[in-house]
């Protein structure tokens, strides 16, 4: 089944603040005119996680790669932050086997703790490093490989079978560094950022090491990809998701949105989305004013035990968008003779998973008895072709959100000022 949108509880009929018809006619021009000028911008070589095609060359060197590493190593570890670490840990935590192997590892964070204790687990002749970095010059990526470099080298190992880098094809300190030491070595294509790199060697080559399947991954992106072709929004799943967050946040001042996946193979979808949404969209618009929304990362139903009464009775200034799987892949069914207090009675003969369905229903309707709005996306199970479509599907609705706000989803000046004052602060105390 692929992936659908629910957006019956984003208008007027279900709740008052939401999409009445005639907006709904404004909304699908405006989107027109948004899904034209995205068409054009890719045309002109703007978007390149669209063109997953270009990628075909790169795709066949990872799995040669990877075919050459079988059986050398337990442990893959993964250096790189931000929009080159979030993407493989959204499909670590999506894909990953009950005993992987190799086990996937990583680093995204300069915390000296995880790094030492991750050190103290390995045996370094069995673990290969992925150091990914767009820019190659990141520094906090920059301080973990040369701490990593120096293990292998101490344990006199040759650092050549033992490193893998993502970068730029051609500049930054992380190509110099592969040409130098004849390192192995896959690009990042020049027109893919980091948070828009996981369908790039930045998201594949771990995923491809760990045995996730990629080319379903891949698969599931393209499929999202041609349905988003689509001007129609009922038709252009992107599009639609798109348009309802942004105009509930201009009309009706909804600008926190939550995407809440009621599974834990999801959940770091959020963690990624948040990203994604955040960095993309919230900057200065084409006047010079300061826009975006602010997402938001959640994960049902344990969140019900934590944000869910903020979201029924705090400030109106939220929608959720609820990710549902139909089939979760497993399931256990509470005994029919099991000793289940009266009170939860209920529960007997009943599954986890038809618990966690029956909460995500009961969640989305108590949000609309309260007036709030929300989506549901669906998708048909946590697997490998499923999550590419959902994340091309973000991916996609970014940019569309992108051209709505009036903003470069693609750049990220903040960030760029942040990783500048990091530097000068560091070269000035040593
Ligand atoms: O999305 C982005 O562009 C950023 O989050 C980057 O991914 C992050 O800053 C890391 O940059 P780099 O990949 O150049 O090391």
């Amino acid at each position: 089944m692929p992936l659908t949108v629910d957006d019956a509880r984003m208008l007027a009929a279900a709740v008052p603040s939401g999409v009445t018809p005639s907006e709904w006619n404004d909304l699908n021009l405006r989107f027109a005119e948004v899904h034209h000028a995205v068409a054009r911008d890719r045309a002109a070589g703007r978007y390149g996680f669209l063109e997953l095609e270009a990628q075909a060359a790169e795709v066949a060197r990872i799995h040669e790669y990877v075919a050459g590493c079988v059986g050398r190593f337990d442990d893959v570890v993964v250096l790189g932050i931000g929009g080159s670490a979030l993407g493989a840990i959204a499909l670590r935590t999506a894909l990953a086997p009950a005993n992987p192997a190799p086990r996937l590892h990583v680093l995204d964070n300069v915390d000296p703790l995880p790094m030492s204790r991750l050190l103290a687990s390995l045996d370094p002749a069995r673990t290969l490093w992925c150091v990914v970095s767009k820019s190659g010059g990141t520094v906090e990526t920059l301080a973990q490989y040369a701490i990593a470099r120096r293990w292998v080298e101490q344990a006199g190992l040759p650092v050549k079978w033992h490193f893998a880098i993502v970068t730029d094809p051609k500049s930054g300190p992380l190509r110099e560094l592969t040409a130098r030491d004849a390192l192995a070595a896959f690009d990042v294509p020049p027109n893919v950022g980091g948070r828009f790199s996981v369908l790039t060697p930045v998201g594949l080559l771990p995923a491809a090491l760990a045995g996730y399947d990629v080319d379903a991954l891949l698969a599931g992106a393209k499929a999202m990809r041609e349905r988003c072709n689509a001007v129609a929004l009922a038709d252009n799943p992107a599009g639609l998701i798109a348009s309802l967050l942004w105009r509930a946040h201009q009309r009706a001042g909804q600008g926190t949105h939550v995407l809440m996946p009621y599974s834990n193979a999801l959940q770091a979808i959020a963690l990624w989305f948040v990203q994604l949404w955040g960095e993309s969209l919230g900057k200065r618009d084409a006047d010079g004013i300061p826009t975006g929304p602010t997402p938001v990362g959640a994960r049902g139903a344990t969140d019900q035990h934590s944000l869910l009464q903020l979201l029924m009775d705090g400030p109106t200034d939220k929608v959720v968008a609820f990710v549902r799987v139909a089939s979760h892949g497993a399931d256990l069914t509470v005994p029919a003779d099991g000793d289940v207090p009266s009170a939860a009675g209920f529960m007997k003969g009943r599954s986890l998973g038809e618990l966690l369905g029956a909460e995500a229903d009961a969640t989305a309707r108590a949000l609309v008895s309260a007036g709030r709005p929300s989506m549901t996306i669906t998708v048909d199970r946590a697997d490998a072709r499923a999550v590419g479509e959902l994340m091309m599907c973000l991916m996609l609705a970014t940019v569309y959100a992108g051209a709505l706000y009036r903003v470069n989803p693609l750049d990220q000046p903040g960030v760029e000022l942040g990783k500048r004052l990091a530097k000068e602060a560091l070269t000035d105390t040593r």
